[in-house]
């Protein structure tokens, strides 16, 4: 009979983080708009589209790199990966190995692992993605290797000045020229971080790249974003009628202040909850989507 565990594991791993929380915070946002629901969609489709545009305008190597901000779950990855994907096909039809052109990193990464990531798409019309990659924004390291990577210079040569038995190993230069792209795609809004540290830190990155905000942070926002990707088809794949469709959304704007999170992401985990649990999907998506 397997040991019924009765209390913790005496040792815990501690939490190790390398970026306190306080560094992170942010100033909140206050919006006093008069826009209608109609202007705000409209803003929000244009930042959408510009989104696809800065990212194809990266892809084609005319732009060097973008930081994209938002909050989570509204479709910053999923818009970067539809239209890079789409080369990637073209790449496949190449049937050319050396077009490996781009990689989404996410997570935590290590300056050394930054700067071979670099090296590894350091070809024009390479792109690495940082998705959701805070921990290179807020290394000083890693920070001064993208600021070489992206300065506006004729050449945006790298260097890492130490010892490393990885590169050795991996035969990586200790210097090289970076004519790659890069995309940020992060929910820290730069210019509302309360930290001027880390504000300045990232101004120097901010001052190298396109910076998009993609200006939803209002509840209203995140609603009429939700309620403009259904419009335009987000659910369709359950094949719901128009009148459930209705009723979701009525339930999630109904109950938006108690939602762990207003995304499309938790659009999408009540549409799930309902083609599981039909008619009983509200009281699961209480228990599991929302606060208290
Ligand atoms: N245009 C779309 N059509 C269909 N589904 C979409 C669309 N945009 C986003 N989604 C879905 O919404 C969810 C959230 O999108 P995504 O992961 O891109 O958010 P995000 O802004 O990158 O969030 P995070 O900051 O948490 O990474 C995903 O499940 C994605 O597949
Ligand atoms: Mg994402």
């Amino acid at each position: 009979m397997p040991k019924m565990i009765t209390s913790a594991p005496a040792s815990v791993p501690k939490f190790k983080t390398e970026v306190s929380i306080k560094d992170l915070a942010q100033i909140p946002v206050i919006k006093e708009t008069n826009e209608s629901d109609e202007q705000i969609m409209e803003r929000l489709r244009q930042r959408f589209s510009i989104l696809d545009d800065m990212t194809r305008a990266v892809k084609a190597g005319d732009i060097r790199a973008m930081i994209v901000s938002g909050p989570p779950g509204v479709g910053k990855s999923y818009n970067v990966e539809e239209v890079l994907s789409k080369h990637d096909v073209f790449a496949n039809v190449a049937n050319d190995q050396k077009l490996k052109k781009y990689e989404v990193v996410k997570g935590a990464m290590s300056p050394l692992g930054l700067y071979m990531k670099l090296h590894e798409y350091k070809d024009k019309k390479s792109i690495v993605v940082f998705d959701d990659c805070d921990s290179v924004l807020l290394d000083d390291l890693s920070l001064n290797i993208l600021k070489a990577a992206l300065d506006t210079g004729k050449k945006r040569m790298i260097h890492w000045n130490t010892d490393s038995r990885a590169l050795r190993e991996e035969q990586i230069d200790k210097s090289f020229e970076f004519r790659g792209g890069a995309i940020f795609i992060t929910n820290i809004k730069f210019d509302h971080v309360r930290s001027k540290k880390l504000r300045d830190h990232l101004e120097a990155l901010e001052s190298r790249c396109h910076y998009l905000d993609l200006t939803i942070d209002t509840e209203r926002e995140k609603m009429l974003r939700i309620k403009q990707m259904i419009t335009d088809g987000m659910l369709n794949r359950y094949a719901f009628g128009k009148e459930e469709v209705d009723e979701l959304y009525e339930f999630v704007y109904n109950n938006a202040s108690r939602m762990r999170e207003l995304s499309l992401r938790m659009m999408l985990k009540v549409a799930d909850l309902k083609r599981s649990f039909g008619a009983k999907y509200q009281d699961y998506a209480r228990a599991t989507c929302m606060k208290g």
